[in-house]
Formats: C-alpha cells, structure tokens, sequence
C-alpha cells in the first residue's frame, strides 16, 4: 500500500486544525442490510480510535425494528467505551436516553428535520412534534452533565419536497440550539447542497443569533460536492466537520442518500492545506480498506482507492 501524502500549501483564510466528527460506525452502517457481527463493529471503532480520531459516532439506541443493524447497541458499546475518545450516540427520546444512560454515554445527539416529509419518515413525528420529542431528552441530558448535539437533515433539499429554503432550516435549528444543544451538525442527507448554498445558510444561521463555533457539517457526497462543500464552510470558520472513514452510508429512511464525506478524502485535502486533524491517513486507510473486507465491497472513497492499489 502506498503512504503517500499531498504536498502541503497552507491557505492563512482556514482554519488551523480541524475536529473530524467520524460518524463511519453509526452513519455509516446503520444502512447495510446485512448485519455486521458486534466484534467487527467494536474493532472498526477501536482502529479508528488507534488512526487517531478523537470522536467516534459509535451506534444509536433507537428502536430496533427501524434500524436494525444497530439493534446490538447495548452489547457494542461496553466494548468501546473505555477508549480514551468522545463516543456520542443518537438517542430520539427519552427512552434511547435512557438507554445511553444506563450504559455510561457521556454524548448523545437528538436528530431533528428541516422537511414535514423527512421528520414522517424517519421519526413518525411532524417537525414540532419531534422538537416536542426532544425537549425532554436535550433538558435531562444536560442536567446529566453530558455534551449534546442536535443533528438537522434536510438542510438543504429533500427528496419528496426539493429545495429546502434556508428560513425554513434556520427555524429548526435555532429550535434545537434554543433547547440547548451544545453543536448543531447541519446535515445534506441526500448530498443536493453546493457551496454558495452552504455559504448562504451559515449565514443565515449567524444573523439568527447562531455562532459559527457551535456548527458542524454533515455532507453526504451522492453529487461528489462534499468536499467542496466543506471547503466553503471552513472558509466560513466552521471548526467541526462529519465525515465517515471509506465513505460509508446512508439513510435508511431516505433511498436517494449515499455514503457520506469519507473520512479519508477529508484528511487528504486538510493534510493538503496543513490543517492539523490528529488523523493518521495511512492507518485509517488500512482500516477501511479492513472493514471493505468485512462488508464484502471496495470502498467508494477516491483516497482509499488511490493509496491501497497495488502497483502490478
Ligand atoms: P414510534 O413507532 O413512533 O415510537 O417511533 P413510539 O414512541 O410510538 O413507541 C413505540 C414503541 O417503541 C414503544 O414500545 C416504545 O417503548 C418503543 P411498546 O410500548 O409499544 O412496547 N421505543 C423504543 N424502543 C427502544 N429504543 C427506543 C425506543 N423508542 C420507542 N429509543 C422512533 C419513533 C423515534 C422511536 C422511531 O421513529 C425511531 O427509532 N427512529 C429512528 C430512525 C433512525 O435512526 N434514522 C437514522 C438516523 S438519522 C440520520 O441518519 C440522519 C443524520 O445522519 C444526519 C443527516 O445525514 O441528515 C443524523
Ligand atoms: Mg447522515
């Protein structure tokens, strides 16, 4: 396997170092259909944690009819939390809390939609309904001391409603800084967003009284405008960026959303730009090029594909 790097040429207009968000082992595979074995999911989680991402999106205790590859969330995550990283996990109510709490999470995320048709889909709720549904969840989490994300999807188009406007995705997200949500992860699910768009809602997002330090980006990469995507909101100042290691993912609940960012075209282009990630791009490549083999398929990361060929 090559250890190439890119050459670095720093850019004084971004940030210094960025945190990755890695959400490859919740994100990224609450989508297979085949169920990945508990011990595979904890090693993936273990390698990431040893490639040097400091947050790792380990599962979701939701319910498991409607997501059940994650169903094992009470036996996987014994065996990850003792690593020295953040954990989060997706709690939607107070019984998913509940859950994490019982098993020591430290970070849970409540997942709200900008879109009716979404918020239906994944959480049989309308959107106020859901805001309802997490009142509770935001309150008791941050009572209990723990970091809280609030996800947004559909920030930015939907596939039953199309464009979303960006007043629309501003409510919503106040809503959930407002409950107190420390980071607010802006999610294109279906990867519709481009970079005058994205530009366009951080903004928005500032004039509505929302800083840029407590937003996060959640590109899924179906238009390959992920990275430039990104580009657009670190020239923004946003710090937090999600990404899933080989470009694992999916939506469940929306069939027009593919992997998300990979993790490892991330790091390339940071590496690039020598903004500091922590992230060790070699050994994160060996470990999807791994968990492609666990999974039976390549991955559909460009860097992954670029740095594990062999040269014949
Ligand atoms: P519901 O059917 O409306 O649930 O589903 P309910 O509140 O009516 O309860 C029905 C039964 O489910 C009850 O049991 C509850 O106890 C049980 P019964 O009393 O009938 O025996 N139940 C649970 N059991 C275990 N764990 C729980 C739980 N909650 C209720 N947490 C619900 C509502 C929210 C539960 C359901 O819609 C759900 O689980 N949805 C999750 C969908 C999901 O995980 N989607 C993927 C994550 S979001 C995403 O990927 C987007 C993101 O990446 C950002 C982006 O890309 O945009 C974050
Ligand atoms: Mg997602």
């Amino acid at each position: 396997m090559s250890t190439g790097l890119p050459m670095t040429v720093t850019d004084p207009a971004l940030p210094a170092r960025v945190r990755i968000h890695e959400v490859g082992p919740r994100d990224g595979l609450q989508n297979e259909k085949t169920a990945v074995p508990t011990g595979v999911k904890a090693e993936f989680v273990r390698r990431l944690a040893a490639a040097g991402l400091s947050t790792v999106e380990a599962t979701s205790f939701v319910h498991p009819k409607w997501v059940p590859q994650l169903a094992d969330a009470e036996e996987l995550f014994p065996l990850v939390n003792g690593l020295p990283v953040r954990l989060p996990v997706l709690v939607p109510n107070e019984r998913g809390l509940d859950r994490a709490l019982a098993l020591g999470a430290r970070e849970v995320a409540v997942f709200a939609s900008a879109t009716e048709s979404f918020a239906r889909a994944n959480l049989n709720r309308t959107v106020d309904e859901a805001l309802a549904m997490f009142e509770p969840v935001v309150i008791r989490a941050v009572e209990a001391g723990l970091k809280v994300r609030g996800y947004l999807s559909m920030c930015f188009g939907d596939p039953w409603e199309g464009a979303v406007p960006v007043e629309r995705t501003v409510r919503v997200t106040k809503a959930l800084a407002d409950m107190g949500c420390d980071e607010l992860s802006l999610g294109d699910t279906i990867g519709v967003a481009t970079p005058g768009h994205v530009q366009a809602l951080l903004t928005a997002l500032n004039g509505a009284g929302v800083p840029t330090s407590r937003l996060a980006v959640h590109f899924h990469d179906t238009y390959g405008q992920a990275l430039s995507n990104t580009l657009a909101a670190l020239r923004h100042g946003v710090t937090t960026v999600d990404a899933s290691a080989g470009g694992l993912g999916g939506c469940p609940y929306a069939k027009s959303a593919t992997g998300n960012l990979a993790t490892e075209d991330l790091v390339w282009m940071l590496d690039g730009l020598g903004i500091e990630t922590g992230v060790d791009l070699a050994a994160l490549t060996a470990t999807s090029v791994w968990m492609a083999e666990q999974l039976g398929r390549p991955s559909p990361s460009r860097t992954v594909r670029a740095l594990s060929h062999k040269e014949s």
